[in-house]
């Protein structure tokens, strides 16, 4: 039997994926609420497939429950922030699971750590919990790359990366996951494994922030950073990507910054990189205003947020770039942004709408933050608004960029 602990955006689809996949399977979170929405049949958050798959793992047994199981295979998928202040990760929701997982599980057991960790936290924070315990138990770190919007697919065809201690039990574990992994999985070590995972995100934010900067320079000397984007790109070793109003997630805006806490000498591209993506939504919040400006509209104008979520199509709002830029309003007193995003229907912010219609009634400039899928299937709706759009995809005339 597997058990998982931690049923979030990771641990859940990876539990139910295993239990489709013919494992016997327990989900274990330690929040209650979240426990019985599941035992009552619901999923917890949006995803193409997941109610299917859901569906079909609740009817090959899958269970779920605040209890840690005593047994042979533990798959911990529990959250790894950043300390905002040292931007060294915060292993203690991990440590926290492994001294609970060594409570209950008998020697012998494998422990697989899928949360995202820097290079070296195994060797600092978990192998002293575990020497402590005096249990013998098998470590292995399965990072995990599925983006959500597309994670029950990619959670199927993505490649993997299994960095164990002893070959052997990497193999094993390998095993299980190819039961439903069609991608090459790779076998390393530990410290590759965790190495590799921030390297990649971080890869992506290097790459974001070069994008965001070029948004900048053009801007400053009015040169059109989509049009020289494009034409950069038919170089056959060139592959810029878009510039946005920002990065969020649990993610690309948070992994990289584990890099740059423990290499603070040398990981200074990768600093500043962070440093331009961060800083992306308080440019954005300029352009508002340089914009307001140029169309002679007074402080106290109705302007509106399209988007909350941090990327398009998913509900997840964590780090979202409309939160950093309202933050940073905040922050300037200015008159309120009024805020949609068709698929956040709790009220989280203030100003909050939930119909396009009402909000877009009730402004005079939309900011698109979010490329989700209905605002392209209604720029009718926007006709005669000042329009901010931060993803280059409103094909109405007179478009403001970033
Ligand atoms: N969300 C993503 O897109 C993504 C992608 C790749 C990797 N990751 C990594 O996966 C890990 C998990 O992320 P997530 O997005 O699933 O987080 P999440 O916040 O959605 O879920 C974590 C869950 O763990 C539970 N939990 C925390 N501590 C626990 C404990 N001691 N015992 C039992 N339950 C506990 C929480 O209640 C929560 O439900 C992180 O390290 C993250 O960086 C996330």
């Amino acid at each position: 039997m597997i058990n998982i602990i931690g049923l979030g955006y990771i641990g859940l689809p990876t539990a139910l994926m295993l239990a489709a996949h013919g494992h016997e399977v327990v989900g274990t979170d330690y929040n209650q609420q979240l426990v019985e929405t599941l035992k009552e049949g619901r999923t917890t958050f949006k995803e193409d497939g997941l109610e299917e798959l859901f569906r079909e793992a609740v009817a090959k047994g899958i269970r779920f429950t605040t209890e840690y199981q005593n047994t042979e295979m533990y798959i911990i998928s529990v959250p790894t922030p950043y300390d905002r202040f040292s931007k060294k990760v915060d292993p203690s929701f991990v440590i926290s699971a492994v001294k609970t997982v060594l409570d209950h599980c008998p020697d012998g057991a494998t422990l697989i750590i899928e949360s995202t960790i820097s290079p070296g936290t195994i060797d600092k924070s978990v192998r002293p919990v575990i020497a402590v315990s005096g249990k013998q138990v098998n470590l292995v770190h399965a990072p995990e790359r599925i983006i959500p919007g597309n994670m029950v697919y990619e959670l199927l065809h993505n490649n993997r990366t299994i960095g164990a201690d002893d070959k052997a039990i990497g193999e094993r574990v390998k095993g299980i996951y190819a039961s439903f992994c069609q991608g090459e999985i790779v076998v390393t070590d530990i410290r590759t494994a965790e190495m590799t995972k921030v390297v990649e995100n971080t890869f992506r934010a290097v790459n974001i922030a070069f994008a965001n900067e070029l948004a900048r320079i053009c801007r400053h000397d009015n040169m059109d950073v989509y049009e020289i984007i494009r034409i950069c790109n038919m170089h056959p070793r060139v592959n810029i990507l878009q510039p946005g109003p920002g990065v969020g997630g649990h993610c690309i805006s948070v992994d990289p910054w584990f890099l740059v806490g423990d290499y603070p000498s040398l990981a200074k591209v990768i600093d500043e990189s962070m440093k331009t993506n961060d800083g992306q939504p308080a440019y954005v919040l300029n352009r508002i205003h340089d914009i307001m400006h140029e169309r002679g509209l007074k402080d106290t104008a109705r302007v509106g947020l399209y988007g909350l979520t941090y990327k398009e199509n998913v509900d997840d709002v964590r780090e979202s770039p409309t939160l950093q830029l309202l933050e940073c309003q905040e922050r300037h007193l200015a008159a309120p942004l009024k805020v949609y995003d068709p698929f956040v229907t709790q009220n989280i912010v203030s100003n909050q709408y939930h119909n396009l219609k009402d909000f877009l009634n009730d402004v005079d400039m939309v900011v698109i933050m979010v490329k989700h899928e209905e605002i392209k299937q209604n720029w009718d709706l926007l006709k005669g608004k000042i329009i901010l759009d931060c993803h280059n995809i409103c094909p109405l005339p007179g478009v403001y960029h970033i």
